[in-house]
C-alpha cells in the first residue's frame, strides 16, 4: 500500500498501559483539531519487564490495529516500546503511516542545554536497551548517561499511588541511589512519570531540571505531520480509548492521566 493518507485520518498513540495518555493529552492540548485513537496494552502491563521479543511482538499487533483504524500517523507513547521495537515498526509499517517515537524528542530537548551528566530513570527494559546512549552519542559525544532502572513506578503511578506516603517513599529510595549523585539533569524516559514529576522536583529541591517527553512528543508530531501536509484543521472524528483488559482501577487512574473526562473501551486485539 502507497502512503497516501488524508489529513482527516486519527492520530494512534499506544503504550502499555494509560501511562501514555500523559502523551496523548499534550497532543491534545497542542493539536486539538486532530482525532486520537489510543491503545493502552493493559492485559501486557507492564512491558517494561517484558523480553524485546514480547514488546516487539505486542507493538506490531498494536500497529496493525492502528492502521487497519486507518492512522496516518502512530506515536509510539511508552519508552519501553520505542526502544525495544521503534526499528521493527519502522521496517514493517514506514510506508503506511509517519511515525514518532518518545526517546528521539527527549534526547534532542536535552542536547540543546549544556549539560554533560544526564540522570535517566526508566523500566528495566529500556535501561537495558542502551537507545539513549546510542541516541545521545549521535549529537553530543561527550554526554554520560546515568541510568537507572525504577521497575516499581509504572506499576504504582499505574494504580493511582501519587502524591501519598508509598509512591514519597519508593521515591526516594529509588532517587537516593548513588548512580544519581551529581547528576546535571534528569530525564523521566518513561510515559508514565510525568504524574510524579513534582514529588521528584521536590526530592531534589528543584536544583536539578527535570525533562519528559510529553510536550515534546508532541511537537515532534506537529512538524512531522506539517512536513507531510497531513495537519487536521477541523476536527472531523470522535476520538476512542482503546484498553485491552478493562479493569475500574484503570477507569479510575485514567483521571490522574487525561484533563477531560474519558471514556475506556475494551478491545481485546489478543483473541
Ligand atoms: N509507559 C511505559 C514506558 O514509557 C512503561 C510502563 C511499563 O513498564 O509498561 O516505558
Amino acid at each position: 500500500m502507497a502512503f497516501n493518507p488524508d489529513s482527516k485520518q486519527p492520530i494512534g498513540i499506544f503504550d502499555s498501559g494509560i501511562g501514555g495518555l500523559t502523551v496523548a493529552s499534550a497532543i491534545h492540548q497542542l493539536l486539538p483539531e486532530e482525532t486520537i485513537i489510543y491503545f493502552g496494552d493493559t492485559a501486557h502491563l507492564p512491558y517494561g519487564e517484558k523480553s524485546h521479543d514480547a514488546i516487539r511482538y505486542y507493538s506490531l499487533r498494536i500497529c496493525r490495529f492502528l492502521l487497519e483504524n486507518k492512522c496516518k500517523a502512530i506515536v509510539v507513547a511508552c519508552n519501553s516500546a520505542s526502544t525495544a521495537a521503534y526499528e521493527v515498526l519502522l521496517e514493517f509499517f514506514k510506508d503506511k503511516a509517519v511515525f514518532v517515537n518518545v526517546v528521539d524528542p527527549l534526547v534532542e530537548s536535552c542536547c540543546q542545554l549544556s549539560y554533560t551528566k544526564v540522570g535517566l530513570i526508566a523500566t528495566h527494559a529500556t535501561v537495558q536497551s542502551k537507545v539513549y546512549e546510542r541516541q545521545f552519542k549521535k549529537i553530543k559525544e561527550n554526554i554520560q548517561v546515568h541510568a537507572l532502572a525504577t521497575p516499581l513506578l509504572a506499576p504504582m503511578i499505574e494504580e493511582g499511588f501519587v502524591h501519598n506516603n508509598i509512591s514519597k517513599s519508593v521515591i526516594e529510595t529509588y532517587l537516593s541511589d548513588p548512580l544519581l549523585k551529581d547528576i546535571e539533569v534528569l530525564l523521566l524516559a518513561c510515559t508514565h512519570y510525568p504524574l510524579i514529576k513534582q514529588e521528584i522536583n521536590q526530592f531534589f529541591n528543584s536544583a536539578i531540571p527535570i525533562l519528559d517527553s510529553t510536550d515534546v512528543t508532541a511537537r515532534a508530531l506537529q512538524s512531522e505531520l506539517k512536513k507531510h501536509h497531513l495537519l487536521n484543521n477541523s476536527k472531523s472524528g470522535e476520538d476512542h480509548f482503546y484498553v485491552s483488559d478493562y479493569s475500574e482501577n484503570f477507569a479510575k487512574a485514567t483521571k490522574l492521566f487525561y484533563p477531560d473526562n474519558i471514556h475506556l473501551e475494551r478491545m481485546n486485539i489478543w483473541e
